[in-house]
């Protein structure tokens, strides 16, 4: 497999250049027999550094972070219509968040959440959707913290988490949180790229990206969604020229 390296610019390298580098500095300390599931606070900030530079930076002029993508995969999230929602979270919401594509869907919202570590710098970018703390008309409560430190008096009817995983430090926490945070009968909105068993070690001794601190097995993520009642799922592979990749697109109900 051809070598990839990312560096904390955004640098790509290939070909003998990557594996030199991959030869230094890669992830593989950090494999299990689940992938890359935990890392250290260092390796995560880094992946912290390099998500703020690309947000502020990279994506000066965005409005958009693949959300519309996810709205389409998720069928417009119709399975959500007409639910009542006391308290909803959105973790790991972007600049941008998906919430804006997915609040008007309810009958009714009380609480919204928007949950970051960035959230206080994403705040600034300049099509940051929840300025003024609102959005879609919600006040928003905005939560500065990684899922793994939030607080676990708080408990959810909806959680939103598109596309984050890949960028945490402790996933067997987060998936802890995840589930003890919902309230019995609430809804997880979930979706993630997962990477089958028998490739993982290839690819985290073949790809370093600076960015992605996190690489899932899929056969760890199914074992984590088989806690919900299924209500919603589709299944995309080899997605952004990616052949290893199994991006899945699941909403539930805990039980
Ligand atoms: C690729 S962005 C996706 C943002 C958003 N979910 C979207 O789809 O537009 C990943 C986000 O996860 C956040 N993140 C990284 N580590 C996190 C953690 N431990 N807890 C919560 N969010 C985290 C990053 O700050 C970043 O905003």
């Amino acid at each position: 497999m051809d070598k990839i390296f990312v560096d904390s610019k955004g640098k790509l390298f290939q070909g003998k250049k990557a594996a030199g580098l991959i030869k230094e500095k890669n992830d593989l300390m950090f494999l299990s027999d689940d992938g890359v599931v935990s890392v250290s606070e260092m390796r995560w900030k880094e992946a912290q550094k390099y998500e703020l530079n690309f947000a502020m930076k990279k994506q000066k002029a965005h409005s958009d972070d693949r959300n519309i993508e996810h709205y389409n995969r998720f069928d417009s999230y119709n399975i959500l219509n007409e639910l009542d929602v006391d308290n909803y979270i959105e973790m790991g919401c972007g600049p941008f968040t998906n919430s804006r594509l997915i609040l008007n869907k309810f009958k009714s919202v009380k609480k919204v959440f928007l949950l970051d570590p960035l959230i206080d710098s994403y705040i600034k970018h300049k099509n940051c959707t929840y300025k003024g703390d609102n959005l879609c008309g919600y006040k928003v409560n905005r939560l500065c913290s990684s899922i793994e430190n939030i607080d676990s008096e708080l408990k959810f009817d909806v959680i939103v988490l598109i596309n984050v995983l890949e960028h945490c430090y402790d996933i067997p926490l987060i998936f802890n949180k995840l589930y003890d945070q919902l309230n019995k009968n609430g809804t997880i909105v979930f979706s993630e790229a997962t990477i089958q068993k028998d490739n993982l070690e290839e690819i985290v001794s073949s790809i370093y990206d600076v960015g992605h601190s996190i690489r899932l097995s899929t056969e760890f993520v199914e074992k984590f969604l088989r806690k919900f009642e299924q209500l919603y799922r589709k299944d995309f592979y080899k997605l952004y020229n990616q052949p290893w990749r199994h991006d899945v697109y699941f909403i539930g109900r805990k039980i």
